[in-house]
């Protein structure tokens, strides 16, 4: 019958991303009820081709916490990266210097595991229900959202989370209706292809030339990710495939690369941001809504575990002994990571990327950096660090 429906619930998540997915996950194994809901569908979610590197800790939690067993038997592990410039390839060995890896393991396949587990363990997923406005009262924490017939429905809760991406809607119930935070835009942006083909180079190559920046990345063993740095307005359907892999050849040169037809195309604007507050009263910002960072450092997904990893903790506390003092330290908490994965994301971002208006000085300096890395221990020992990811309070959670 048509009208308006209610639900309750101890916690209402706005997006079923991987922080909304594993948010409720981890509730769900300390006994604490919550419903996700997402505008999209469950396959626009599980097919939307996303990042693909999870740090060894994010790895541990979805292993060991029964999200994915599909991570460690599907998933790659990466002991380094490439970085090239000047023609020239230098590799930073993860393991050597830090002893630990990263997993090539792809959003959408840890999406489609997240999704099942949840599933599979009766919890409830709303699909195609899109949230309009978070209120807090107070007393109460609210949903209002419209739902897969069209029809409003209010979720009534304890505690809301907005996981609902960059164009969060859930945010202005913690920053204000203008949104407000710290922002910063880049003049450039990735095209990036999906190609059936073999993979050109055992590990991911990052790499600057003259002509801009590319990430040689893959997928699985037929099929490869590959970026180029383009113009923000580019229309990625303006360029030819054979247009498309000259530019890739020119930017590792001479490293050969190995063609396929190309199968998908986008383009990816670069931002960094971080939302003024990220909680208020009962309402908390995980992932994407409360911070964005430019590619270049795969930091994405992984901070978004990391708050989740914070919030989950609070949250218990909250739901099994009335007690807010980790809800009122979950800013706090978070943003020493969220700050080094800001800067980590920049610095790689800048070190990389020809800006339009870079003089040769700048290039000069750039490469200068560049050589400074490589040629030093505690310099590649950073990058390694930071790549691979600060370590994660997991104990309580496993
Ligand atoms: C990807 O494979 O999509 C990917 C890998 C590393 C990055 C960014 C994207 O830094």
């Amino acid at each position: 019958m048509p009208g308006v429906s209610s639900a309750r619930t101890q916690v209402a998540i706005v997006g079923a991303g991987p922080a909304g997915l594993m948010l409720s996950h981890l509730l769900g194994a300390a006994g604490i009820e919550s419903i996700v809901i997402d505008k999209r569908t469950r396959e626009a979610i599980q097919t939307t081709v996303r990042a693909g590197i999870l740090e060894a800790d994010t790895v541990r939690l979805l292993s060991q916490t029964g999200a994915s067993s599909r991570v460690l038997s599907d998933g790659q592990r990466h002991d380094g990266i490439e970085l090239r410039f000047a023609g020239t390839g230098h590799r930073i060995d993860f393991m050597a210097l830090t002893g630990r890896s990263v997993w090539l393991y792809p959003q959408h396949e840890v999406l489609r595991d997240l999704i099942a587990a949840r599933l599979a363990d009766g919890q409830e997923l709303r699909f195609e229900t899109e949230a309009v406005r978070v209120e807090d009262d107070g007393a109460v924490a609210r949903v209002l959202a419209t739902d897969a017939d069209g029809e409003p429905l209010t979720i009534t809760a304890d505690f809301v989370v907005g996981a609902d991406g960059s164009r969060s809607v859930a945010r202005r119930a913690v920053t204000g209706p203008a949104g407000e935070g710290y922002f910063r835009e880049y003049p450039f942006a990735w095209f990036g292809i999906l190609c059936e083909a073999p993979a050109s180079a055992p590990e991911l190559i990052y790499s600057n030339s003259p002509e801009g920046f590319a990430l040689i990345s893959q997928r699985s063993a037929t099929v490869q990710r590959m970026y180029l740095q383009c113009d923000p307005d580019l229309d990625p359907q303006s360029w030819s495939e054979e247009q498309i892999w000259e530019a890739l050849e020119a930017r590792v040169a001479p490293h050969p690369l190995i063609r396929g037809p190309i199968f998908q195309r986008d383009v990816l604007r670069f931002r960094s941001y971080v939302a003024s507050s990220l909680s208020s009263g009962r309402v908390a910002l995980v992932g994407d809504c409360a911070h964005t960072v430019p590619p270049t450092g795969a930091k994405g997904m992984n901070l978004a575990i990391a708050d989740v990893v914070v919030l989950a903790r609070a949250l218990r506390a909250l739901m099994r002994k009335r007690d807010r003092s980790l809800i009122e330290s979950y800013e706090p908490d978070v943003l020493e990571r969220v700050w080094k994965a800001q800067h980590f994301s920049w610095w790689m971002t800048q070190m990389l990327h020809l800006t339009p208006e870079a003089s040769e000085f700048d290039r000069r300096r750039q490469l200068g950096e560049l050589q400074s890395v490589v040629s030093s221990e505690a310099g590649r020992r950073y990058l390694a660090e930071a790549y691979t990811g600060w370590p994660l309070d997991l104990e309580s959670l496993l």
